[in-house]
């Protein structure tokens, strides 16, 4: 923790660029890594700070973005984004004049970590230097600025990639856009900014040189190379998510979780996994997932926006706005949709599709089912193939089913209906009306068998192939 008081510091927080290589409608700041916008990832490192303020200079899709970060943060607008020293200018322009020291930093580098931060703020202000700068060591250093460094090894400036000369990019140190500057100073040194480069922008690289050549100190500040990645285009937000989802594999593994293959889990900030729970490869669980203790999620498997209990089972299979409680069995192959409520000791078998319903504690849904907008007592069966035919063409309708009840395979509940506790239905019912409590529900017509059928149909079915006609004596058509 930086150990002096920060009231005096601002932030500013670069998010106004067109984004224009990331070839996208969305914001570049909103573009989610991990299941997160970038964005927030950024504005939490600086919170660990602890500043007096936060400006976030945003432009193209402000609108969006104003309405993703809410009211956290002070918003600039950069109108024309003229380059990241343009962006800054206009920023400080906007700041009230109780802020001496300023912390810049680009909104689409998610992976830069708060005590990161912090040490550079301290660097500054130990070394008394007018600025620092976060500088790392890439193995490609491919579209990041140089630091070039003078004949004693001090820093003389950066050069952008391409304004670089070859020597100069052979260079395998980057700045990361992340700097604590004396404000005066900055301001008064923004001013001086030209727009003659490659890309004809307000570079605010520059004011390092001009720092330096004006006498100013400038410290740099070595971070690991995985915080200065920024994400500029598609390929970069594919390693950014990827280093991101192992630091979240790490932490869960930390917490007591297994994972039997970290490369192939996928798992969005914010979710929370109980200890002792194994998660088998391909597993995806997203969005505001929690996962209880001891439970078994996968392989091939994807909960999204779904709380599951402590000792449940899910396998190749997919939930999406679910609540499981304890003990559940889940799959293989369950579709649990969004409104599903499992309850203690239940289960979704095989090929089983349910929306909207809650299964009641200790019932089981085996195999082969549709339950859709249904209530679901306590320990009732339902057999394989049963569906609720909640759907009439205009509206949805409901099953009830009470506890204890027995329903036999097949069964069809022409919603609304209602099963009665301890009732059953009979295999292969079509049950349209309400069954009492403890009766029977059978509809079915009677059985008729044809005695010696494959003496006289089927041989004569077998030599005149595809010519059968339903009237000939001792046919009958299957
Ligand atoms: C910038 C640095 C480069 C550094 C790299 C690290 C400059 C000129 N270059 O390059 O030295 O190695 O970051 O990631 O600063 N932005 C605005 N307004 C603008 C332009 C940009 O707000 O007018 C924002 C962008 O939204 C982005 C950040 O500033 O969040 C950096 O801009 P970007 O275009 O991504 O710069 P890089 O080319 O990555
Ligand atoms: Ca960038």
């Amino acid at each position: 923790m930086s150990g002096f008081d920060n009231s005096r510091l601002a932030v500013v927080v670069l998010g106004a660029g067109k984004g224009t290589r990331m070839k996208s409608d969305a914001p570049k700041v909103l573009h989610p890594v991990c299941g997160r916008p970038i964005i927030e990832y950024v504005l939490d490192a600086v919170a660990s700070v602890g500043a007096g303020e936060t400006v976030l200079v945003v432009g193209q899709g402000s609108e969006e973005v104003r309405a993703e970060v809410g009211t956290g943060v002070r918003y600039v607008e950069q109108g024309e984004p003229l380059g990241t020293g343009h962006a800054v200018r206009v920023a400080l322009e906007d700041l009230g004049e109780d802020f001496d020291e300023i912390l810049v930093l680009p909104g689409d580098s998610p992976l830069i970590r708060g005590e990161t931060l912090r040490a550079l703020i301290d660097e500054r202000r130990a070394q008394d230097a007018t600025a620092s700068l976060v500088t790392a060591e890439l193995e490609k250093p491919d579209g990041y600025g140089r630091l070039v460094r003078d004949a004693s090894g001090g820093v003389e400036r950066i050069t952008e990639e391409r304004d670089a000369s070859d020597d100069e990019r052979a260079i395998k140190e980057v700045n990361g856009c992340t700097y604590a500057f004396n404000r005066p100073l900055v301001e008064e040194t923004l001013g001086f900014l030209t727009t003659d480069n490659a890309k004809s922008e307000y570079y605010l690289t520059d004011v390092v040189g001009l720092f330096v050549s004006g006498g100013h100190k400038v410290v740099p500040v070595g971070a690991p190379a995985e915080e200065v990645l920024g994400v500029n285009n598609r390929e970069e937000l594919a390693i950014v998510d990827s280093i991101m989802r192992s630091r979240i594999n790490s932490a869960l593994m930390d917490e007591g979780v297994t994972l039997m293959d970290p490369d192939k889990t996928y798992v969005d900030h914010g979710v929370k996994i109980g200890k002792d729970t194994v998660i088998m490869p391909l597993v995806f669980i997203t969005g505001r997932s929690r996962i209880g203790s001891r439970c078994r999620i996968g392989p091939c498997t994807a909960v999204k926006d779904t709380v599951v209990g402590d000792r449940c089972v899910v396998e190749f299979s997919w939930l999406d706005g679910c609540e499981i409680d304890e003990d559940v069995n889940i799959g293989p192959f369950s579709r649990l949709r969004p409104g599903t409520k499992m309850r203690a000791g239940s289960k979704a078998g095989s090929f089983v599709e349910i929306k909207n319903t809650v299964v009641g504690p200790g019932s089981k849904v085996p195999h082969l089912s549709y339950m859709g907008d249904a209530v679901i007592g306590d320990d009732v069966n339902i057999g394989a193939g049963s569906i609720t035919c909640n759907f009439d063409g205009e509206k949805k309708h409901s099953t009830e089913i009470g506890d204890r009840a027995f329903i036999g395979s097949d069964t069809m509940f022409i919603a609304p209906v209602k099963i009665g506790k301890e009732a059953a239905t009979a295999a292969g019912s079509s049950i349209s009306k309400d069954v009492p409590d403890g009766g029977l529900g059978i509809e079915r017509a009677d059985q008729e068998n044809i005695e010696g059928w494959r003496e006289s149909g089927k041989k004569k079915d077998s030599k005149k192939k595809g010519t059968r006609k339903s009237d000939e004596a001792g046919e009958v058509p299957l």
